[in-house]
């Protein structure tokens, strides 16, 4: 693509930013549908936000992702928020509207399109989730939203996972999340379930963890998927397919969330095929087996 007097500009705000894998979605999705796009990081230090915000307007820059320390803090910054970003908090899409910029959660929208495209349910289910730091806080909001049976929401410290209980059954109006102490899973129905790993453990350079060892629990899931993408196969995953269960990791989630802010900024709908030549190109980044 040529870069011209035409050229809009997408990016991501956050600090640090230089290990993003998102320019790889973007670009290869400008490419794909031919349109006079780029997209680059943008390091903001702390103190500079609310800056970062008002100059991306000046500059009309078409959208921006928001990521890590800035999620939350950014909202005060924004037009409108989404109804699900302001329910979560937290906001990793900003798409250009008169006068500024509207906020999505495109996070928690990818790890949805991300497991529907692997068959996987969320309405009606019983699931478990492991953590209540952030980013399990938001898959609770999502499975409620979207009309889960029940959610056991596990955590080491069980107060998080009562306060999160708290916020999110209020918020939806009914009991939907049962806070359950971590080592309390031997509690969990005996039935067979979908487990969502929240947790930061496991995580890249601590590959040999996960956040429970004993095979019996695994035993109770037929589905694990892991919101980590680094290793490509957690421990947790690999307890998971020990045990009969299938096992997804992070990638697909990471992949939605940026293609759904593209369709977003361009108003475009991305296929299937063109999600997996991009699929494609973040997996060759792994060093992982192929699926
Ligand atoms: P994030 O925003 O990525 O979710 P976080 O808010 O720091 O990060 O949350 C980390 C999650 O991993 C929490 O659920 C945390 O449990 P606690 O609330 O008890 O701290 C969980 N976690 C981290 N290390 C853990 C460990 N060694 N054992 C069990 N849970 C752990």
């Amino acid at each position: 693509m040529e870069i011209n007097g035409k050229t809009r500009t997408c990016g991501l705000i956050g600090n640090p930013v230089e290990h993003t894998l998102s320019p790889i979605i973007h670009n290869t999705l400008a490419e794909l549908f031919g349109h006079n796009l780029v997209y680059v990081p943008f390091p903001v230090k702390e103190g500079g936000l609310a800056e970062a915000v008002a100059g991306a307007s000046a500059l009309q820059l078409l959208g921006l992702n928001v990521t890590v320390p800035y999620k939350s803090d950014v909202i005060p910054f924004l037009r409108k928020v989404d109804s699900l970003a302001a329910s979560i908090g937290a906001v990793n899409t900003l798409v250009s509207i008169p006068g500024g910029y509207k906020g999505y959660n495109t996070d928690m929208e990818g790890l949805y399109r991300a497991m529907m495209t692997e068959g996987i349910r969320l309405a009606d289910e019983e699931i478990i989730l492991l953590g209540a730091g952030g980013a399990s806080r938001a898959v609770a909001y999502l499975c409620a939203v979207k009309g889960a049976k029940r959610v056991y929401l596990l955590n080491r410290t069980v107060d998080r996972a009562k306060q999160v209980a708290k916020e999110v059954n209020a918020s939806v109006e009914r009991e939907v999340i049962v806070p359950v102490a971590l080592s309390d899973y031997d509690s969990l129905p005996e039935r067979k379930l979908l487990a969502i790993q929240g947790t930061s453990v496991g995580l890249s350079p601590h590959e040999d963890q996960a956040v429970i060892e004993d095979e019996a629990f695994y035993r109770r899931v037929h589905t694990g998927f892991d919101l980590i993408y680094s290793p490509w196969e957690t421990r947790f995953m690999k307890l998971v397919k020990k045990n009969g269960g299938q096992a997804y990791n992070g990638l697909k989630m990471l992949l939605y969330q940026g293609v759904i802010a593209y369709e977003l900024w361009n108003g475009v709908k991305v296929s299937d095929q063109e999600a997996q030549i991009v699929y494609d190109k973040l997996k060759a980044r792994f060093a992982g087996p192929s699926d």
